[in-house]
Formats: C-alpha cells, sequence, structure tokens
C-alpha cells in the first residue's frame, strides 16, 4: 500500500497546470456507448477511476487508443455484452453511469450496485426514476439493477428529481437523447460537468438544450455520431491548489482553469483574507499577504459551494484566526477526515452536519489515513503545513481523482513523496 511522506517546507511557490475534470470525463466516456462510431476525448487525466471506466467500456466490447498524449480514442462498434459485473461496478460509484447509455442504444442493460467514496448512502433511485419515466421496467435487486425496454423503445418524458443529483441528472439525459419525443429534466443538476456533457451529446448529433440551468429540455434523434471533445479543467483539483496556496500562505498561479467554475471557493477564501485575482494565465492565489480570518461555509449544489472542496477548506480554516462553522447539506457522512485532522492537532468538533473549527492551531505531523478522495487531500493539504512529519496513508483514494499529485506538490517546492510499502 502506497502512502504519501510529507514534510513542511514553507509557503509554496510557482505555477501548477490544472488536468482535465475527472468528474466530467469520466461520463463523457460512459456517453461513447451512445453510438458506434469513434470518439476522440482530450485531456484525459491518469486516475485510477479513469481506469475503471476504461475497464468498463473494454469490458462491454469497445476499443480503446490511448494516444500518449492524454487523448484516448473510443469506438464501439458492437457491444459484447449488456452487463456490469459486480467486480467493476464496484470500484467506483460513476460505474453506474453506463446504465443510461447502454439502455438507450439496447434496450437492456443489468449493473451491478456502484462502490465509491464511503461519505454516506449516495442512493441511486433518481436515476431509476428517471429511466421509469422514459418507459424502462426496473427489477431492483440487493446487489443489481435490470432495466428494460419493450419493443418500441425509450419516449420523452418530464421528470422532476427531488434533488438535483449530479449522476442522475446525467444518466437520465444520456438515456434520452435516444428516446422517442421530448424529455425535460426539471430540477437538474448545474454543475458545469452537465454541460460539458450536453456539449459533448450535441456534438454527436443530440439536442439538448438549458443543460447548466435547472430544466434540461432532450430532443431525442434517431441516430448519435462520433465526435471529437476536450474535457474541461477540473475545478475541484483547482480549488484544492487554490487552498495549497492559501493553507502554506505561498503565492501560486493556476493555470488551466475557468474562472466562473471557482467563484464560490474564491469567494470564500477573500473573505479570510486571501488574495485572488484572475489573471490572463489563471488564477493568482496569494495567503501570505493578509493576516487570515475564519470564515463559514455551507455546501450546496453547484453554484454553491462544492461538497468536493468542504474538506481542503476545513483544513484550511484550522490554520486561520477565529472560529468558522461548516455545514455540509450533500452528503450525510462527509466529516471523516474530522478525527485525522484533529489528530494533527486541530480543534473541530462535530453535531450532525455542522462541524465549529477553531481556528488559529499549529498543526503537527502525524499518521493519518484518507477515508474518501477529498479527505484525503485535505490531509496532504494539513501536512503540508503541519510541523513535523505526516504520513497519509490509504492514498489509493486520492489516486483515484489527482493526477500526479505529489509531483504537482513538489514542482511548487513542496517536500512530499510517494512511498510504496
Ligand atoms: C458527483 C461527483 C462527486 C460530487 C457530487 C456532488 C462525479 C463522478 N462525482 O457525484 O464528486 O461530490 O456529484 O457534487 O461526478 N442522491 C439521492 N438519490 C439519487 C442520487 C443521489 O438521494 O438517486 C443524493 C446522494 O445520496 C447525495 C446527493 O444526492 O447525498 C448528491 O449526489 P449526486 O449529485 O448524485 O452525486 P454523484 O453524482 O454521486
Amino acid at each position: 500500500m502506497a502512502k504519501f511522506l510529507i514534510n513542511n517546507n514553507g509557503p509554496l511557490y510557482g505555477e501548477v497546470q490544472i488536468s482535465g475534470a475527472k468528474n466530467a470525463v469520466l461520463p463523457l466516456m460512459a456517453a461513447t456507448i451512445l453510438t458506434g462510431e469513434k470518439c476522440k476525448i482530450r485531456e484525459v487525466p491518469k486516475l485510477l477511476d479513469v481506469r475503471v471506466m476504461q475497464d468498463i467500456l473494454d469490458f462491454l466490447g469497445a476499443e480503446i487508443k490511448a494516444d500518449g498524449a492524454g487523448a484516448l480514442d473510443i469506438e464501439m462498434k458492437e457491444l459484447t455484452t449488456r452487463e456490469v459485473p459486480f467486480a467493476l461496478a464496484n470500484q467506483m460509484r460513476a460505474s453506474f453511469l453506463v446504465m443510461g447509455p447502454l439502455l438507450a442504444r439496447e434496450g437492456y442493460a443489468k449493473v451491478y450496485l456502484p462502490g465509491g467514496c464511503t461519505i454516506g448512502a449516495r442512493p441511486i433511485e433518481l436515476h431509476l426514476k428517471g429511466f421509469e419515466a422514459l418507459g424502462a421496467e426496473i427489477v431492483l435487486k440487493e446487489k443489481y439493477v435490470e432495466a428494460k425496454v419493450g419493443p418500441e423503445g425509450l419516449k420523452g418524458a418530464s421528470i422532476y428529481l427531488d434533488f438535483p443529483s449530479v449522476g442522475a441528472t446525467e444518466n437520465i439525459m444520456m438515456a434520452a437523447v435516444l428516446a422517442d419525443g421530448i424529455t425535460y429534466i426539471e430540477n437538474a443538476a448545474e454543475e458545469p460537468e452537465i454541460v460539458d456533457l450536453a456539449n459533448f451529446l450535441n456534438r454527436m448529433g443530440a439536442s439538448i438544450k438549458g443543460a447548466g440551468t435547472d430544466n434540461i429540455k432532450i430532443e431525442g434523434v434517431k441516430k448519435l455520431k462520433g465526435t471529437e471533445h476536450t474535457v474541461i479543467p477540473d475545478r475541484i483539483e483547482t480549488g484544492t491548489f487554490m487552498l495549497a496556496g492559501a493553507i502554506t500562505r505561498g503565492e501560486v498561479l493556476i493555470k488551466n482553469i475557468v474562472p466562473d467554475h471557482v467563484r464560490p471557493i474564491a469567494a470564500k477564501l477573500r473573505e479570510c483574507g486571501v488574495i485572488v485575482e484572475v489573471v490572463d494565465e489563471g488564477l493568482y492565489v496569494n495567503g501570505g499577504q493578509n493576516k487570515l480570518i475564519s470564515t463559514d461555509i455551507k455546501t450546496l449544489p453547484y453554484p454553491g459551494f462544492p461538497t468536493d472542496i468542504q474538506s481542503p477548506f476545513m483544513a484550511f480554516l484550522t490554520t486561520v484566526e477565529g472560529s468558522g462553522t461548516v455545514i455540509e447539506t450533500v452528503f450525510e457522512n462527509r466529516f471523516m477526515h474530522v478525527a485525522e485532522l484533529n489528530r494533527m492537532g486541530a480543534n473541530i468538533t462535530t453535531e450532525g452536519n455542522r462541524a465549529i473549527v477553531q481556528g488559529g492551531k499549529q498543526l503537527v505531523g502525524a499518521h493519518v489515513a484518507a477515508t474518501d478522495l477529498r479527505a484525503g487531500a485535505a490531509l496532504v493539504l494539513a501536512g503540508l503545513a503541519a510541523k513535523g512529519t505526516t504520513e497519509v496513508f490509504d492514498i489509493y483514494h486520492i489516486e483515484r481523482g489527482y493526477e500526479n499529485f505529489a509531483e504537482k506538490f513538489r514542482n511548487l517546492g513542496a517536500d512530499i513523496v510517494r512511498v510504496d510499502d
């Protein structure tokens, strides 16, 4: 099992290049199932989760070629199976995103229930509600879901999501693009990754309007074709490096970013006294100029403060003067990093979905475990600011979603190495 060894090396300085977004590339890869023609996806980050999606597509019959420069060619001429087995589905929650495209193309899918981070129940009933509304017959067993469509195929429908789930919006959108008639997804998720997927699907020949708003209109088409697409930059990786600049009181230029996508993170950092400026080359973050103070955050669906940046932001709040409240409203069990941060000298108490962070602490190095992907990133950030050596275990969680994590930090002057035990 690999771990990161981190020593405080003072403020981070320099430039960092952001990779393609994990949460955008996974649905894009699933969407290639919708055509028999070749799709080229550029700026694909090298991540464990991308590897898993590649394995799933490969298992379904795709031919996949990597060009070594970050592009993947995916061609699903014919499917060899319409089933995703437990061993693949269990590796990440996003495996369930193949259900919508499989149903649309084949009229049948059997997918074992997804795994992924242990940050709450993460049910799938909204995905299934959408498929059912489109005319699929769903059989939900303890371990898998089977969905079938009659010979008449999927039919457009109006679907209201009780919560703007990112995955459900994507899955339903992908199922609806080949349906007969018009589908409306109301209270849809508005995340930039949804817009990226809609742009990709539209380039394949779909007719989707309103992606990025809470009401998406999809006019079904008969057939989709192959296309080329460049993945949007990862806004969560961007936020993580913004916080790296802030927590080490450093000065970082973050390149390949979309400023709009990180607006809530920038706003909250500015409230704390961190300088965040959009410049020609990217985003300039300076945490060493002003005295930093605490603030409160509340996670919400986009364009609210992202739940994926809650734990990295909390790590930062432990280091600034004053007390801040962190409220998590998207996931029910996303405070597992609190115990680990407290082991590093933080003073955080929780009650339900609310955490109070008493800041101004000098963190100290400790042995800590990454309990999920973003919690792992938070611990690495804490390690960069802590006195002494921090060892972060279970870093496979981190490698699911961050490309060349240690290397990018080293380029900024951090003392961090990946050690294979
Ligand atoms: C995606 C992101 C993840 C991010 C999350 C919220 C990917 C691959 N992952 O996950 O990084 O943290 O959005 O921004 O894009 N829910 C239900 N029923 C459902 C579906 C979801 O109750 O059928 C609930 C979940 O339990 C959770 C909340 O909705 O509490 C948000 O989940 P969702 O938006 O679906 O997140 P994911 O798509 O899994």
